[in-house]
């Protein structure tokens, strides 16, 4: 199960990922969760102390790293660098290990516009390809609503992105154009996550401001998800009921693949 996780900021991606990666692990599956948003936090929502997060480099990051399997070091311009780098050994030995979940930090990539191609997000392509691609682990990308790490090549090898959605109109409108964005990568799958719900009222707003996507499900308004967040805590392990409704969100998208692809 390959899985990414985007929509507006604030909406609750890191936390649905966090409790997805919660859920899987705790079925006895391996995880990757793979961070790959600006201001990184995923580390934080999966209970991560501190101390132990800090000490994760973002792969953006290891200059050295990049320079010996690219040919070019980041920042350098002008200079010729493999596009396609050997990045397999990474994941084993730049991520952090929590239980059966393994965490990657991907890093911001400062490039120069027009959606240049520089080293490190030659690297960071690459790995995002290998995990999809390669790896038998259960992926999960905690991601933003612009996917940039993704191209054409490597989206269509997401089985799902799951588009979390708050009832409100912002959060919608990144939605519909998350939506427009993936399925212009072929991705087949874009699925609704509805989070913050405060009753029935909220889940009409939502499937009404997107009738032609499907919503897998509803994650409620839950305080001890936002206590959680104040105290550093992980998100699985503080929000049972949470964890519950995410667990029947993922069965609902399991039945879902499982009939595209019949
Ligand atoms: N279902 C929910 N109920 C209550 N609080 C939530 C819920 N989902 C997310 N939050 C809180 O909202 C804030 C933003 O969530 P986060 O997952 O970091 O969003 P994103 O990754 O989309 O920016 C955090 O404080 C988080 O604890
Ligand atoms: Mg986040």
């Amino acid at each position: 199960m390959k899985l990414a996780v985007t929509g507006k900021g604030g909406v609750g991606k890191t936390t649905l990922s966090s409790l997805l990666a919660g859920v899987y692990a705790a079925e006895g599956k391996h995880v990757i969760a793979i961070d790959a948003n600006p201001d990184a936090n995923f580390a934080m929502a999966l209970g991560i102390p501190a101390e132990k997060a800090a000490a994760l480099v973002p792969v953006a990051e290891m200059k050295d790293l990049i320079e010996e399997r690219t040919g070019a070091r980041p920042g350098q311009s002008g200079s010729y660098f493999k596009i396609n780098p050997v990045v397999d050994d990474i994941p084993d030995r730049f991520s952090l290990s929590q239980g059966n979940i393994k965490l990657l930090v991907m890093g911001t990539v400062k490039e120069g516009g027009g959606g240049c191609l520089c080293p490190e997000s030659a690297v960071i392509r690459s790995l995002l390809a290998h995990l999809l691609v390669r790896r038998s682990e259960v992926v999960i990308m905690d991601m933003d609503a612009g996917v940039e790490h993704l191209g054409r090549g490597t989206a269509q090898f997401v089985d799902a992105f799951l588009v979390v959605v708050e009832p409100g109109q912002r959060s919608v409108g990144t939605a519909r154009a998350v939506q427009a964005l993936a399925k212009g990568l072929g991705v087949r799958h874009v699925l609704v996550v509805g989070s913050k719900v405060r009753g029935e009222s909220d889940r009409q707003f939502i499937r009404g401001s997107l009738p032609d996507m499907e919503v897998l499900g509803f994650i409620d308004y839950h305080p001890e998800l936002a206590y959680a967040d104040r105290e550093g805590v992980g998100a699985y392990e503080a929000a049972p009921h949470a964890a519950e409704q995410v667990q029947q969100i993922k069965e609902r998208l399991e039945a879902i693949l499982a009939a595209g692809k019949k």
